[in-house]
């Protein structure tokens, strides 16, 4: 059976670093390796000024349809002044509510070869590897009512609403207690129910479903320690299972961990196991076009692509191993470069990815 994928490109640096993993798609598929259809069409402010919405019609049908979606990038100086509701974000998170992938699955590993790169000593960075859970599809992203209103007073005020129920939370909370089992098993929940209702009630459901996850070991922290001890000790996390924009905050900052944010990747994952995958980092649009962005983010998407959706573990295995080689090789982008290394561009790093798999 041949598996159908969408590659949405969008803006800035993400057709470039797309299409690199593309590549590697297409070569699998030469090989007879991978049986997959692969489609393309427009999102974010590509999508706008091709069809007039960041999320054409078009695009969402072949998404609805897909079993996975490959996605580069959305966003630039281009579309900052349009209204909210056709901004090149709202096409991505429309995207995902509308595909329903509300488990965001973002791994940060430091690879060896990279230790170097981070900010952080080598030291307290060699060895991490956390999978951070983020929920995708509902808190205060999404939630109802939003908006800025006048006041009495003649001034504006802005508002959202950070909202939870509890079988969103469960359901996020099982996805993480799940991957903690193939894992090192230990799951760190983190919210801020030291001020916040919602996350008192997240608290209390993350202790109900541990329950059912005796073999696994459960902690609790608050957002503002986890961002703490994610610099002062990073290490001490396995997954970590939280809220869409604590997770959004503290996916940023465990990339950094890792030297830089063009080596994040991250799945996200309806009930069913469809996925949408994306680097973590956003379209850099001060380097789309130039040949200098990191598209390894994206092809370690791809590889949790074959992992999660595919259901082809060793290919998965085959593109890791193949990103570590190009490293071990000393082939760095820009984004990774230090001293003693071989400073390459997009398609040159695509292309020793392609031949060391
Ligand atoms: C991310 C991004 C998005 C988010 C933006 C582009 C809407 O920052 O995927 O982390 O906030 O979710
Ligand atoms: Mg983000």
């Amino acid at each position: 059976m041949s598996h159908k994928i969408l590659v949405l490109p969008g803006d800035g640096i993400g057709p470039e670093i797309v299409a690199e993993a593309v590549k590697l798609l297409e070569a699998l598929r030469r090989s007879g390796e991978l049986a997959v259809e692969i489609e393309h069409a427009d999102i974010g402010g590509a999508g706008l000024d091709a069809a007039g919405s960041p999320l054409p019609e078009a695009t969402l049908a072949l998404a609805r349809d897909a079993d996975a979606i490959v996605f580069g990038a959305v966003g630039g100086p281009k579309w900052d002044s349009v209204e909210r509701a056709l901004r090149p974000e709202q096409g991505l998170l429309n995207l995902r509510a509308a595909l329903g992938v509300f488990a965001n699955l973002r791994p940060a590993i430091a690879y060896p070869q990279l230790a170097q790169a981070s900010t952080l000593k080598p030291e307290v960075v060699s060895g991490l590897d956390i999978m951070i859970v983020r929920e995708l599809t509902g808190g205060i992203y999404f939630g109802e009512p939003r908006g800025v209103r006048r006041l009495d007073d003649g001034q504006r005020q802005g508002f959202n609403t950070l909202v939870y129920s509890e079988s969103e939370i469960e359901r996020i909370c099982r996805v993480a207690f799940e991957l903690a089992r193939k894992r090192a098993s230990r799951v760190c929940s983190v919210d801020k129910s030291n001020v916040l209702e919602v996350s008192q009630l997240w608290r209390e459901v993350a202790g109900r479903i541990g329950a059912d996850y005796p073999d696994v070991a459960l902690s609790h922290l608050y957002v503002d320690n986890a961002s703490m001890q994610l610099v002062r000790d990073p290490r001490q996390f396995d997954v970590m299972v939280t809220s869409n924009m604590f997770g959004d905050i503290l996916s940023d900052l465990a990339a950094m961990l890792t030297g830089s944010i063009g080596m994040l990747p991250s799945a996200s994952m309806d009930a069913g196991g469809k996925g949408l995958y994306e680097p973590v980092h956003g379209s850099a649009p001060d380097i789309a076009g130039q040949n200098v962005a990191n598209p390894l983010a994206t092809i370690l998407s791809v590889a949790m692509m074959l992992r999660y959706t595919l259901a082809s573990p060793e290919l998965a295995e085959r593109v890791q191993a193949a990103v570590a080689s190009v490293l071990e090789q000393g082939l760095r982008t820009r984004d990774i470069a230090s001293s003693g290394t071989r400073l390459v561009g997009t398609r040159e790093m695509g292309e020793a990815v392609l031949a060391a798999l």
